[in-house]
């Protein structure tokens, strides 16, 4: 089956390309992602974010932030000591970002390839279903700016989208959203994450469609935040 408009695909342009396109539309996005998520994106976000291992106090980054869901619930999780930091090319997605997050949210319009943030200023990064949209040429230099930006022992969660086994479902996934969801490699994840010089310490499926990887730069001197 092959949809002339795919419901899910204007993220996920241009075709024929295993990349992803910018958030243009986050209203359209918010309602997308509560059908996708059928109601449980909290729960599965929060999962995400205790995955991370970020704690009360911390600063955290979110790479590929869209609307800021994630960044909220990791805001939620840090606390007002804490601050978490949005970045994302889509400048629509940032302005909605801002306009409902906390006052311990940050936010750039920019691209996993160049964070403009300082060396090891942050304990922990976080990204989710992002990394497919970055060209494949660039996810190296991604990880290598998340690898940067942490600190001495700083915790990285990447979550992305993993394609179904069910060969039926995968279809309808490439019918709805295009090659970039339905082919994305996520087998290559953690090869990515280790040349990028962190340590993978763990790793696993969550509902629906997600593969998750936790690592850790190695530890040197001490963390960031003084606890
Ligand atoms: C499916 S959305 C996920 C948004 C958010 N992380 C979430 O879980 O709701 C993918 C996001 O990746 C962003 N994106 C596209 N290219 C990117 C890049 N080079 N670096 C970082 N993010 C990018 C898009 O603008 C979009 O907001």
């Amino acid at each position: 089956m092959e949809l002339r408009h795919k419901p899910l695909g204007g993220l996920h342009q241009p075709p024929g390309h295993c990349s992803g396109g910018h958030l243009d539309q986050p209203r359209l996005h918010k309602y997308a992602a509560a059908i996708w998520f059928l109601g449980q994106r909290r729960r599965v976000y929060d999962r995400l974010i205790a995955l991370s291992g970020a704690r009360k106090g911390d600063t955290v980054l979110d790479v590929g932030c869209g609307t800021g869901y994630l960044t909220q619930r990791a805001a939620h999780a840090v606390g007002p000591r804490g601050r978490v930091v949005g970045v994302d090319p889509a400048a629509p997605a940032i302005a909605y970002a801002r306009s409902v997050s906390p006052p311990n949210c940050d936010f750039h319009v920019a691209g996993g390839e160049a964070i403009p943030e300082p060396d090891a200023s942050f304990d922990v990064v976080v990204s989710s279903l992002a990394i497919h949209h970055i060209p494949p040429q660039e996810r190296p230099v991604a990880l290598g700016e998340m690898y940067r930006v942490l600190g001495p022992g700083g915790r990285l969660l990447i979550a992305d989208f993993r394609p179904p086994r069910n060969r039926a479902v995968n279809r309808l996934i490439g019918a709805l959203s295009g090659p970039a969801m339905q082919h994305n490699p996520i087998d290559q994840l953690a090869g990515l994450v280790t040349d990028a010089g962190f340590e993978v310490s763990g790793s696993g499926d969550r509902w629906p469609w997600l593969r998750y990887i936790q690592a850790q730069r190695s530890s040197g001197a001490s963390g960031i935040s003084q606890r």
